[in-house]
């Protein structure tokens, strides 16, 4: 029997993989989050659940005893509004994969893998509305997002670090914003799909005709759907290849776009307040995946609007029931910006 540990596991990408093994009689499954078990977005009874904190070594010592198989998506992060306000907090995170790395190596785990982010390509590759797909190369030279990007970049740079110098079989991925139900709609930390499908949800509950939107939407992004992502992840995780790979989608759209798509699954029109003051984060970003194609034969399924349609009726539930508001969206910071 494998025994897997999924670290971040009460967040959105954990507890999709974590339902996923979950069903896998052949796994031992041992989750772990920094949050109360009761406000993970998802936990299973056949699993062991721990709620601790990973910047802790001890912690990471104790939860990685026996395991064969490391995942770690903890970290501290969110949309731009959580990553340009909370650079320290989204920086601390290195303490995370610098634990589990060095416990990895204690515990004798056979394979660990790191979910990096589109976060680390350099920006000066992302400066027009509608840029070419980011391959794996454009990361260097390093000029990553400020704050949670540099960290990104530089847990990759320890896990190539820690397979070259202590053996240690690692497996990176750099996400494009994932997104889907069960993950989180309001409070600060939330993306671009999930903030605008509860806009225009609110808006059509309440009979507006407006709703706020950060920049002036004509920035472009290409959105991923988690079950794209979960098996773009493993993927990856099973494969013999030793590098690092976009899991991303090569569908850019503008933010304008992806509203009028949103507006159509509404069937419901808006018009747009333009907040030139938000976060904008990098005016252009796609995913080229040549790379990943090629070498491990991954490409994602879902269309943005399959993926948006899905996330739409999930969070329209979730509004009117009301019943899980408080886990989904409490954004749990400080400095939020709305
Ligand atoms: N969050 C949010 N909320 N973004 C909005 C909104 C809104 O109501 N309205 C417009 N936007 C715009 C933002 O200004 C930004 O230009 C764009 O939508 C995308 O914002 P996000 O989805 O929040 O973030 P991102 O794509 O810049 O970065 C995200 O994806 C990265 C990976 O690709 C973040 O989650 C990063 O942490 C992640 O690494």
């Amino acid at each position: 029997m494998a025994k897997i540990l999924i670290c971040g596991a009460g967040g959105f990408i954990g507890g999709h993989l974590a339902s996923k093994f979950i069903l896998d009689d052949k796994i031992k499954l041992i989750c772990a989050d920094i949050k109360p078990l009761e406000n993970w977005f998802q936990n299973f009874e056949g699993s062991s659940n721990y709620s601790l904190d990973l910047k802790d070594y001890d912690n990471a010592l104790k939860v990685t005893q026996g395991v064969d198989y490391i995942f770690n998506f903890a970290c501290n992060m969110g949309g731009m509004g959580f990553i340009e306000n909370n650079k320290a907090e989204c920086m601390l995170s290195v303490l995370v994969n610098t634990n589990l790395l060095r416990a990895a190596i204690i515990n004798k785990c056979k394979k660990f893998f790191f979910s990096s982010s589109a976060c680390v390509y350099n920006s000066l590759k992302q400066n027009e509305t509608f840029v070419k797909g980011l391959r794996e190369e454009d990361a260097y030279p390093a000029d990553p997002e400020d704050g949670y990007g540099w960290e990104k970049l530089f847990s990759e740079r320890m896990c190539r670090h820690f397979s070259e110098d202590f053996g240690l079989e690692t497996r990176v991925v750099r996400y494009h914003n994932i997104y889907g139900p069960i993950g989180t709609f309001d409070g600060g930390r939330e993306k671009a799909p999930a903030a605008l499908c509860r806009k225009i949800i609110l808006a059509k509950k309440n009979k507006e005709k407006i709703i706020d939107v950060w920049g002036d939407g004509e920035q472009t992004r290409s959105f991923l759907y988690i079950d794209d992502c979960i098996k773009g992840t493993l993927d990856v995780f099973e494969s013999n290849k030793q590098d690092v790979f976009n899991i991303g989608s090569e569908e850019q759209v503008s933010i304008n776009e992806m509203i009028q798509i949103i507006e159509e699954i509404a069937d419901y029109k808006v018009k747009k307040n333009y907040q030139l003051d938000k976060p904008k984060g990098v005016r252009g970003r796609s995913s080229d995946n040549s790379y990943v194609e090629k070498k491990i034969g991954w490409k994602p399924d879902f269309t943005l609007r399959e993926g948006l349609e899905k996330t739409y009726l999930w969070i329209e539930q979730q509004i009117h029931s009301g019943s899980n508001i408080e886990k989904f969206c409490k954004g749990n910071i400080e400095k939020i910006t709305e």
